[in-house]
This record gives C-alpha cells, structure tokens and sequence, in this order.
C-alpha cells in the first residue's frame, strides 16, 4: 500500500536556502550510502525513508556506486519510491552522481562526458525516475577537461534529466575554474558536497570561501564521521556496527587518542543537555555557507536522534574554542 505522508510532516523541520537559487534544503538531509544495498533488509530501509519523509527530510542523496553491490541502493530506492513515494515526486529533492568507478573498461569513471551521461541514464532507469533534482560530478578528474565534464552537466540539465548540477570532492581551485565555465554556460549549478565534522575540517580551507564565491551551498556529509561523533563507540565495537562491518571505516581509526577526544566530546555535549550526534550535527550547521548535513542512519531510532538537532542550542565563545582545543590535542588538522 502507498505510504500515506504525515500531515504535519513540514512542521518542525527547518530549511535553508541554497546558495543563490530558489531551492530550500532542510537542515538535515538523508544520504543512502551504506544501510541501503542488497546487504540490508528492505523492511528497514522502507521503514527509514518513511519515517524521513515524514520528518519533513525531503533530501535523498545517492550515487551511482552506492551498495553493496554497486548500483543496488538505487535500485532498492527506486523499489521503495514505487511503493510509497511516486505521489509525492515533487515534494522530494534526489540527488544522485557520477564519478567513482561503475563498470569495467576505460568508460566506466572519472569525468568524460561518455561516462557521465551514460551513468546518468543508467541511475534514472534504476530509480525508475525521469529525472533528478541534482546531478553530481562525484569527483574531480585531473585528466580530462573541465569544459568536458562541466559541459555533460549542462547536457543532463538541458536534456530535462536534472534540474541542477553539483560538484562534489573538489578543491577550491577546481570549484572557482568550474564556477566560471558553468556561469558561460548558463548552467544551474546549486550544491557543492564535502565532508565536513569536527574530525575533518579540511574545507575550512577553502571550499567554503570558493563556495560562496560561486553562491552555492555547501551539503556536509559524513558529518559524524561515519558515526565515530556519536555514543557508539565509547564503549567498544558493537557488532552490527559499520566499524564491525564495513570497510570505509576500520577499527584502526579508534586509537586511545582519538577515544579520549570522543569522551571529553561526549561530556561537553552533555553538558549542553544533548547527544554527542546532536552537538557534532549542531557544529557543522553553525557554519551558514553550509545548507544542510547529510547522515547516515541504520534505523529510525537514528535518524530522530539526528533530526532532534533542530532543537540545539547555539555553541557559545568558549565552547568553540575549546572544542578547538580538544581536536588540536588529539591531532585533528585545523586548516
Ligand atoms: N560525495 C561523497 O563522496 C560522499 C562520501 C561519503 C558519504 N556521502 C554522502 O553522505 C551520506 C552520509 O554519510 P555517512 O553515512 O558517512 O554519514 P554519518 O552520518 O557521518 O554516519 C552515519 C553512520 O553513523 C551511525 N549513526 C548515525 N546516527 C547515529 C546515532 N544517532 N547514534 C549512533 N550512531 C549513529 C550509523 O552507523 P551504524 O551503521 O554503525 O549504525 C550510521 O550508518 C552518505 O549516505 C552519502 O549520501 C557522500
């Protein structure tokens, strides 16, 4: 049976604009990464994009490659969007991208305009969409033309099969160069994607400035650093967990060091009457260049932890220095 929306799905979610544009993103976005390919019970997966959906989260980021297998959480979303959600297309805003390796031989990557709009077809025919909201070159490519690549974006937008273009992974250099062939171009680029948390810092160092220059939002993603800046791995490895069993995040990433900054974290947050996932959401949004954080969640009981966010209080002076203090003190590069 069709899933029948909340009514007061948009009462308690907060948007932001996007850049310059017309688009409004909520604070906090859900991203289908992990917990979503043939790996995961389908039951659940359902039970999340519902429950987002009625949270008033009505940004779902994906790619081409996400899984396991590559491919299958398109796929088991587009099975999830047939069932559910094919009403309520155009209260959505999906995303997906093109970039990381997808099939074999020299055209199944990188930045070509081959690749990219081949991929493009290939993630609509999965989701079953005719188009997406925004389509990402997922990563920047030292080797081919950024006339090349920037100019598939424009194709897939002039084509009706993305409304807006985004780039994701790309330094500053690469963002204020692509900024201008897009703007000769006339193309609608909304959205640069970035990791961003209190363990990764890295676009302090300039994607935000290049960002706002190109007056476009920045999406934060891993803003949990994979779930290391939440109560999950205070007290060892749990064995469902994505340390346990995924290969992007190993346990060798827990060093004491890094234990000692989560617990002295995990005690600030607490301090602040919120979860440690709440304070590490509430300080990547305290930037406004960025438009939303983009998580991850294995259940629902994840994701209303995180959307609770809304409900942060700011950080004052002190609490930023010493979160600052704390990071430099267990080695995380301040740029
Ligand atoms: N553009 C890119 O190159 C790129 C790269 C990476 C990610 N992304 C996007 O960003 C999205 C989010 O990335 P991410 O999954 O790494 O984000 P994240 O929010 O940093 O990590 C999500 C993981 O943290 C744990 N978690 C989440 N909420 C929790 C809570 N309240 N309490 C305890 N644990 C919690 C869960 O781990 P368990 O599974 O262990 O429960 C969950 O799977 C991806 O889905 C994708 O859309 C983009």
């Amino acid at each position: 049976m069709v899933h029948i929306a909340s009514d007061d799905r948009y009462d308690s979610m907060q948007y932001q604009r996007c850049g310059r544009s017309g688009v409004l993103l909520p604070k906090v976005s859900l991203g289908l990464w992990h917990n979503f390919g043939d790996t995961h019970p389908l039951g659940t997966q359902r039970a999340v994009l519902r429950r987002a959906v009625d949270l008033g989260v009505t940004h779902i980021d994906l790619a081409n490659n996400y899984g396991p297998p590559p491919g299958s959480a398109e796929a088991n979303f587009g099975t999830v969007f047939a069932q559910d959600f094919r009403p309520y297309r155009d209260e959505l805003f999906i995303a997906t991208k093109a970039g990381y390796l997808m099939w074999p031989g020299p055209y199944g990557e990188w930045g070509s305009r081959k690749y990219l709009l081949a991929s493009l077809d290939q993630s609509l025919s999965r989701m079953g969409l005719d188009h997406v909201d925004v389509f990402y070159s997922h990563r920047f490519d030292p080797d081919t033309p950024l006339e090349e690549t920037m100019g598939a974006l424009d194709s897939a937008v002039r084509q009706g099969k993305a409304l807006y273009a985004g780039l994701s992974n790309y330094p500053p250099e690469a963002i204020d160069e692509a900024a201008a062939i897009l703007t000769e171009l006339r193309t609608p680029y909304l959205i640069n994607q970035h990791p961003y948390s209190m363990l990764q810092r890295g676009v302090e160092g300039g994607v935000l400035e290049s960002s706002a220059r190109a007056g476009v939002g920045v999406i934060a993603f891993s803003p949990l650093a994979q779930g290391q800046l939440t109560d999950r791995y205070l007290h060892g490895v749990p064995a469902d967990s994505r340390m346990a069993l995924g290969h992007f995040l190993t346990r060798d990433a827990l060093t004491e060091e890094r234990l000692t900054l989560l617990r002295a974290l995990n005690k600030l947050a607490e301090g602040r009457g919120q979860t440690l996932a709440q304070m590490a959401l509430a300080w990547v949004l305290r930037d406004p260049r960025v438009v939303s954080v983009l998580i991850g969640a294995s259940s629902v009981t994840q994701l209303e932890q995180n959307v609770a966010v809304l409900d942060s209080p700011g950080f004052t002076d002190a609490e930023l220095a010493e979160i600052d203090r704390l990071s430099v003190e267990a080695g995380v590069d301040l740029p």
